[in-house]
């Protein structure tokens, strides 16, 4: 038998990094080695002030005591508790707190220990709730280009992001896409939501009438898409949307695994956008991104259905070892404590006109396309090097890093999220360092 290493080399080729060009970052490693407030530090000993809240999540900043005391409490009292046929109190708590936190109808929550996780979940129920209903024909789910819903294949399969799509083979049966609502010859240079494009939604009409409403489970949308590099929906886009679902007996839901916990400068994209989903997804600014953690809440309507029938059968085969982990659960609840004790939300709020005007500070700046913004949301759209997608954003990001600022690209877009203790002397920096990036970079 082999024996368990102790130590070993510092050798960086056994792990295989996730969404990481492997050979180029092994050539050239960025580490991370603490992080506190605003700021990461890395192995050299330099301060990285945090652009991106890790990736869309450390909404509450880095290393809040609250949070780390409540998870050291918590795995010195109860490790772990079995989350099938048994509960503990904390993540009952955790589910009452968050539902209360949004509108009244999105009542119950399940969790999960990711974004990808609760989409997969998401999309199992509405599935579930029809058949439920007697409504069985109902298995066809419609996601949009460009999403994002994470990685499981019910995620690739909504989404429309190609590269993660096209290596996977068929993915789900009967999926379709809306197109998305990326008008850059209409609404470049937007401040906040688009103008135009709420018509793109008219789209599922036509979905309707290709495939007939009665074969259409639900729509999955991010109400902001985050991952593709920052798409807002048009005025009166979501609205619409929630329109047609209606008129023909179609879940709407809304991934809200970036826009959920403050990231608009309010709770959540429902209440933000005055729509309300039937169900929404979320994770990461669920536990500031300390312990993996996600949920999907779901409307009474939907889990109402499914609490029929002989009261000891389980009511959804579904559900996983970690499903509200005690430890979570309790990062979960300090983590709520953060935002509602330090105002987070009122203040990404407050702070987003500051942001908007840093982030159209860059209008005219070399290779800049397009800048759009909305709560504590930035991108930067970069014109590609013909023949070289994504070298000129990705310099931008090495020289951003150098200069001690994190940032994040998708593509030739440069996308923006800091935690929402961000201050205006770091957006300040932000910003600065960005003009300097773009003038330097080829
Ligand atoms: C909208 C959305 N959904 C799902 C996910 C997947 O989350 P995870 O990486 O936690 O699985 C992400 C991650 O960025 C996301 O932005």
């Amino acid at each position: 038998m082999s024996e368990i290493a102790t130590s070993s080399p510092n050798n960086l080729d056994a792990f295989w990094m996730p969404y990481t060009a492997n050979r180029q970052f092994k050539a050239n490693p960025r580490m991370l080695v603490g992080a506190k407030g605003m700021h990461y530090t890395n192995s050299e000993g330099q301060q990285i002030l945090d652009g991106t809240a890790g990736l869309w999540c450390c909404n509450a900043g880095h290393a809040q005591l609250r949070i780390t005391e409540a998870v050291s409490r918590q795995i010195a009292e109860m490790d772990y508790a079995p989350a099938f046929q048994m509960g503990h109190p904390k993540v009952f708590e955790l589910a009452a707190r968050v539902t209360a936190m949004l509108p009244n109808g999105l009542d119950h929550m399940f969790f999960t220990n990711s974004g990808s996780e609760s989409v997969d979940t998401a999309l199992k129920i509405a599935l579930a709730y029809h058949r439920a209903r007697g409504d069985g024909a109902r298995t066809r789910l419609i996601g949009r280009e460009r999403g994002y819903h994470g990685t499981g294949f019910g995620g690739i399969s909504v989404g429309g992001i190609v590269a993660n799509r096209r290596t996977f083979g068929t993915m789900l049966s009967g999926v379709d896409h809306l197109p998305h609502t990326h008008l850059p010859e209409k609404n470049a240079y937007s401040r906040g939501l688009p103008e135009h494009g709420a018509e793109l939604a008219d789209e599922l009409e036509r979905m309707v009438a290709l495939h007939d409403a009665s074969t259409i489970a639900a729509v999955i949308v991010e109400p902001v898409a985050g991952s593709t590099g920052v798409l807002l929906p048009p005025k009166g886009y979501l609205e619409r949307l929630r329109k047609i679902c209606d008129a023909h007996g179609i879940l709407l839901i809304f991934d809200e695994v970036i826009t959920g916990f403050g990231r608009l400068g309010a709770s959540f994209a429902t209440e933000y956008f005055g729509v309300q989903p039937d169900m929404l997804t979320v994770a990461k600014g669920l536990t500031s991104g300390t312990i993996p953690m996600g949920g999907v809440v779901c409307s009474k309507e939907i889990y109402d259905t499914f609490m029929t029938g002989p009261d000891n059968m389980i009511e959804l085969f579904h559900g996983y070892t970690y499903s509200g982990h005690p430890v979570a659960a309790a990062a979960a609840l300090a983590t709520l404590d953060c935002y509602k004790e330090d105002g987070l939300f009122e203040r990404a709020n407050d702070l987003a006109p500051y942001w908007e005007e840093a982030v159209h500070s860059l209008k005219g700046e070399p290779h800049v396309i397009d800048l759009r913004n909305l709560g504590l949301i930035g991108a930067i759209e970069l014109e590609g090097i013909p023949g070289k997608p994504t070298a000129r954003a990705f310099d931008a990001f090495l020289k951003c890093y150098e200069k001690g600022v994190l940032i994040r690209t998708t593509g030739d877009i440069i996308a923006l999220s800091p935690p929402l203790i961000v201050e205006k002397s770091h957006i300040d920096q932000i910003f600065d360092t960005l003009r300097m990036v773009l003038s330097e970079i080829d």
